[in-house]
């Protein structure tokens, strides 16, 4: 059976690539700080689909955790064919307001998580000749904000995962960004963003962000933007000037991302 490891699980997107891998006949190892959710996951799935499902309490913010998880990804004898570097938070609000240590400890999560996971993977990976790697980015690295600075660390996210990619071609590694529009999960709370204004429409359901993230990785694509109403919004975002994405990033509400 392959393996997956798969960072924030225990919610929202996360959750549903582990239920659905899983599913798939995936074995799992699960990395998220919340020890009671992980191991009530770890039991539905091992009961639900008959995997082996291991969990690594982590917070991902931390340096000494993020080398555990690096550790396990490195484990030659436990070979991990899949990473979701899913795990992703926002501080919301206004940059200058926020606290040094929220804004550094969501560069940690979003992107040296993704920069040291990755790069514990990938020799493994390479030297057979076969991985994956799914980035969990957003449509909101495809445009500037000015709160937060989580839109800065999703276009990181993207542009490294699209730079890899092309670096790995023909290696029998495959890695995707997954650039997702509003998704219901527990995200927009956490971060205290008001998202009630947002018509249906724009509104994606956690499995559907997957099913489409695992097709587009399965064809080869290196970015995945799940959705045709999204796709419109990400196709225009890159014909627009950047003087007129910065005017009209300029004019959101000030506080989101
Ligand atoms: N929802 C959206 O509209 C949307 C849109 C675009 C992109 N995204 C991205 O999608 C990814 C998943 O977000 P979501 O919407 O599913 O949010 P969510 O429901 O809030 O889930 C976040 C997951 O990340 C884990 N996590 C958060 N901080 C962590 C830390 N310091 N260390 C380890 N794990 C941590 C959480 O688990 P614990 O709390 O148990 O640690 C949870 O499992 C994120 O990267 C987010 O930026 C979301």
């Amino acid at each position: 059976m392959p393996t997956a490891l798969i960072t924030g699980p225990t919610s929202g997107i996360g959750l549903s690539f582990a239920r659905r891998l899983a599913a798939e006949g995936y074995d799992v190892v699960l990395v998220a700080r919340t020890e009671s959710k992980l191991s009530s996951l770890a039991a539905e799935l091992g009961d639900r689909y008959g995997v082996e499902a291991e969990t690594i309490t982590a917070d991902l913010a931390e340096a000494a955790d993020r080398d555990r998880v690096a550790a396990r990804l490195r484990d030659e004898e436990r070979p991990v064919d899949l990473l979701v570097n899913n795990a992703g938070f926002s501080t919301g609000g206004h940059f200058e307001r926020n606290e040094f240590s929220a804004l550094r400890s969501q560069l940690e999560v979003n992107v040296t998580a993704v920069l040291q996971l990755t790069h514990a993977a990938l020799p493994g990976m390479l030297a057979r000749r076969g991985g994956d790697v799914i980035n969990v980015s957003s449509i909101a690295g495809f445009l500037p904000g000015r709160g937060s600075t989580y839109t800065a660390s999703k276009a990181w996210v993207t542009s490294f995962t699209e730079g890899l990619a092309a670096g790995t071609r023909g290696s029998g590694v495959r890695l995707l960004a997954l650039c997702p529009g509003f998704t219901r999960t527990e995200f927009h709370e956490r971060a205290d963003i008001d998202m009630s204004g947002l018509p249906r429409s724009f509104r994606l359901d956690a499995d559907f962000v997957v099913h489409e993230s695992l097709r587009d990785l399965r064809r080869g694509r290196a970015v995945s933007v799940p959705g045709n109403q999204y796709k419109a919004l990400a196709s225009v975002s890159r014909l627009l000037p950047r003087w007129l994405v910065r005017r009209v990033a300029g004019r959101t509400a000030r506080g989101r991302d």
